[in-house]
């Protein structure tokens, strides 16, 4: 079994990734900034596994804090969560996500390199994608320009991460393209919990069901699709936790560096996902027609047959088992960790 540093632990993919590699086995170091996540959820961990992590306060963007880690614990590979992920907030401050996320990453991997760790699983995203390939996408088809800065911060460390690959053997990096992570673990006990206005659709439609926001805008209606609204591969967060660990499976035997998609493969429209969520929870969610979202595109979902052939992985969860845990954590922690 392998000591793991996951940067981002406290965060919501992150903490649920942790408990997935107790439940392997693996000893965790949990190493964040806490910017955008409470302590709150590494406890959850704990309890939810009987496990203890170590966790320590610090910013990837500080290299003494990152080297003390490495000298402190003998870590075998790293996943690496921690960054900012609002993509609206991006486009109003650039260089703080250029600074967090690509300058951030660059860190790491120097203090990675300095301490001979040469195992990495990174949280790409679906947004690398140039938008004029037509889904299902797979991993040969070209990247493009993002249309706003967060997915502009990951296509970079992408492509830094496989120029460094290749120009130093000695590293193997699995690059995770998420598509839209939902859901929580079965107990309720840990999930999805943003500051503010949530930017993403799972977590409004949660919150205008617990009655914390009026009603669910939807985006466009009018795109081409099944019922004209936005058509995305939500894929359930302990499937995505299970994929960092056969990825670093994999990465414990190879080199290089390689993309894989992480979806379930199918799409689901705004107003599907609203509908089911209603049918399944037998609660409403109050919604009106607004106009589209800037930077959208009509539909986006995975072709994930390189990431089942190569890395043995299968997403079992399905859309209403994703709705149906998104409520449950949401019931139980109508105000998220800020209930404590
Ligand atoms: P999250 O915000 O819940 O978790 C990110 C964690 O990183 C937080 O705990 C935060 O405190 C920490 N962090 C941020 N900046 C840091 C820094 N400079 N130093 C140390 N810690 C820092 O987000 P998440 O949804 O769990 O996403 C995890 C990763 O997956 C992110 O890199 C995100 O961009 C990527 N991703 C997320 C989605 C999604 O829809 N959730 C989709 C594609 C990719
Ligand atoms: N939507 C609404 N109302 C909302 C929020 C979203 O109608 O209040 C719609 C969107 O228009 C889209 C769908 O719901 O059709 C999903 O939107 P999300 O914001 O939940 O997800 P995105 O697909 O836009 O974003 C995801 C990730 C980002 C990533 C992006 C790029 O969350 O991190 O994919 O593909 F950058």
């Amino acid at each position: 079994m392998a000591n793991i540093l996951v940067t981002g632990g406290a965060g919501y993919i992150g903490s649920h990734t942790c408990v997935e590699l107790f439940n392997a086995n693996h000893d965790v170091v949990v190493f964040d900034n806490l910017s955008n996540s409470s302590i709150e959820s590494l406890n959850r961990v704990q309890e939810l596994t009987g496990k203890s992590l170590t966790f320590v306060e610090g910013d990837i963007r500080n290299s003494e804090q990152l080297d003390q880690v490495f000298a402190l614990h003998k870590i075998d590979a790293v996943i690496h969560f921690a960054g900012l992920k609002a993509v609206g907030e991006s486009q109003q401050l650039p260089l703080i996500y250029f600074d967090n996320n690509i300058a951030g990453s660059i860190n790491l991997v120097n203090a990675m390199q300095r301490a001979e760790v040469f195992k990495l699983v990174f949280s790409s995203s679906a947004t690398v994608y140039d938008e004029a390939n037509i889904s299902p996408l797979n991993e040969d088809m070209p990247t493009g320009m993002p249309s706003n800065n967060y997915g502009y911060t990951k296509l970079i460390v992408e492509q830094l991460l496989q120029k460094l690959s290749i120009a130093d053997e000695r590293w193997s990096i699995a690059l995770l393209r998420y598509f839209n992570p939902v859901g929580a673990h079965k107990s309720g006990r840990i999930g999805e919990d943003p500051q503010g206005i949530p930017n993403n659709l799972m977590p409004y439609v949660t919150q205008v069901a617990v009655g914390r926001r009026e009603k669910l805008a939807i985006f466009g209606h009018d795109y081409d699709t099944v019922d004209g609204t936005g058509v995305r591969d939500y894929i359930h967060v302990v499937d995505l936790a299970n994929a960092h660990l056969c990825a670093l499976n994999n990465r414990l035997q190879n080199i290089g560096c390689r993309a894989w998609n992480i979806g379930t493969g199918n799409g689901s429209s705004v107003l599907q996902v609203k509908n089911t969520f209603e049918q399944v929870n037998g609660v409403p969610v109050a919604f009106e027609f607004a106009p589209r979202r800037e930077g959208d595109v009509a539909t986006s979902f995975a072709n994930n047959q390189r990431a089942m052939d190569e890395l043995g992985w299968t997403a079992n969860y399905t859309l209403e088992d994703m709705l149906k845990d998104s409520w449950h954590w949401q019931k139980q922690n109508p105000k998220g960790y800020g209930d404590i």
